[in-house]
């Protein structure tokens, strides 16, 4: 097995509150997420997959396809988009780091399988310090 990294960027706004919440509550538990009026981040999306090279490519997959398969599954979606209010795929679910890597693998493990190779980890960058991984539900 061998693994490959495509790297993609996006921009988004969100706000992290429960409704249910008061706004002190809302404010301790999320801090800066938690702005009534939103706030964005520049999200980094690092997409590793795995498998055999291609005898006569040398790929695991195609980094263009796979750069493809982001973007139309999951970039173009979400790039200056609100994450609460916008996105298709994250209604009803609180847009945590954590919570959007488990809806990126979603929308993207089967289109790699389609490929012959295999989903292994999304990574996202909130900010330079803040990242979450994700390595799929049998983990
Ligand atoms: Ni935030």
């Amino acid at each position: 097995m061998i693994y490959v990294t495509r790297k993609e960027h996006f921009n988004a706004a969100h706000k992290l509150a429960r409704p249910e919440w008061s706004d002190e509550k809302n404010e301790e538990v999320f801090g800066k997420c938690a702005n009534a009026n939103w706030h964005g981040h520049n999200f980094n999306l690092y997409v590793t997959v795995k498998g055999e090279p291609n005898e006569l490519t040398g790929f695991v997959i195609d980094l263009k396809v796979l750069s493809k398969i982001i973007r139309e599954k999951v970039t173009d979606q979400l790039d200056h988009k609100n994450l609460n209010v916008d996105v298709p795929f994250m209604q009803g679910i609180m847009p945590s780091t954590e919570n959007l890597c488990i809806a990126i693998w979603k929308q993207i493990v089967e289109p790699i399988a389609a490929h012959g190779c295999y989903l292994h980890a999304i990574k996202l960058y909130e900010t330079e310090n803040n990242f979450a991984e994700y390595f799929g539900p049998e983990h």
